[in-house]
């Protein structure tokens, strides 16, 4: 017993260090089931991410099985916004191709001072609280190579991609001291310039995008809900005909 309930205590530390470390983050509500908002979110993601960052462990055609497109609306729809060059290169489009990017590692290390990190697992890394406060962190900074900077990831080498929607913001950060003398610092934005979206419509879209990052993390959490009831169902039946072998083995014994 006592065992058990170190072991216990112990696998929670993870969890005590996480929580301890890194700034106040917003939480966001992943529905997996939510199909439509997979869709939303893909197509967020096909036409302001995929430019710089690649999924390149998703297949076209695998996302659109999952979240309810056919590969004609994938190839249709969601190819050319990313895939300009192979569509330049007179290629033909195919939903069985991977979701990469034109831009070479190198380059995105020029142009951004960094390589652009694959999305594909980063819901995973990150998390998805973090990545949705992250994008709803960007805020004006005129002394940033983009002119802006994030509160979640400060001097990020990201510009602030969603900023036709969202608005240009600046941050208002004010300091406490509380009365053991530890310091905390809020922060408060101001919107500068409207963007096409009001607060709650951005709000909302930001969680459709971390929904299909999140997807994107681990696609096979889709299958494996079905997958489970199955196993249960297959388990349940080999215990009745077990059951039925065993009184038939005993019945002459006793
Ligand atoms: C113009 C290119 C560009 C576009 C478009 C872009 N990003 Fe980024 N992103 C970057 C760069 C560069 C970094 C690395 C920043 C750094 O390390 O300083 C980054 C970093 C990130 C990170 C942090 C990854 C990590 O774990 O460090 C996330 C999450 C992210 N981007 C999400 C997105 C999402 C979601 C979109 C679409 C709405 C998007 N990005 C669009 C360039 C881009």
């Amino acid at each position: 017993m006592k065992t058990l309930i170190a072991t216990l205590l112990i696998s929670l530390f993870p969890a005590f260090a996480f929580a301890s470390s890194g700034a106040h983050l917003e939480k966001v509500e992943i529905n997996l089931d939510n199909k439509a908002s997979l869709q939303r979110g893909a197509k967020l993601f096909v036409n302001y991410c995929l430019s710089c960052h690649a999924a390149s462990y998703m297949r076209y055609s695998r996302m659109a099985k999952d979240i309810g497109l056919t590969d004609a609306q994938v190839v249709e729809n969601m190819i050319f916004p990313a895939d300009f060059s192979k569509e330049k290169n007179g290629k033909p489009k195919k939903a069985g191709q991977l979701m990469t990017v034109a831009m070479s590692a190198e380059d995105g290390k020029a142009y951004f001072g960094t390589a652009v990190p694959d999305l594909s697992v980063v819901a995973r890394s990150r998390g998805a609280d973090w990545i949705y406060t992250y994008l709803k962190s960007f805020y004006i900074d005129e002394s940033r190579p983009w002119g802006v900077n994030n509160t979640t990831f400060p001097n990020v080498g990201m510009p602030h991609v969603l900023w036709e929607l969202e608005g240009l913001k600046k941050a208002v950060k004010t300091k406490h001291t509380d009365e053991h003398g530890h310091e905390t610092e809020t922060v408060t934005y101001e919107t500068v310039v409207p963007g096409k979206m009001s607060a709650a419509e951005y709000d909302s879209a930001v969680t459709d995008l971390v929904n299909f990052l999140e997807y994107m993390g681990e696609p096979a959490k889709l299958v494996r809900y079905t997958m489970g009831v199955y196993v249960l169902g297959f388990l349940f039946l080999l215990f009745v005909v077990s059951y039925a072998m065993k009184k038939e083995f005993w019945k002459d014994v006793h």
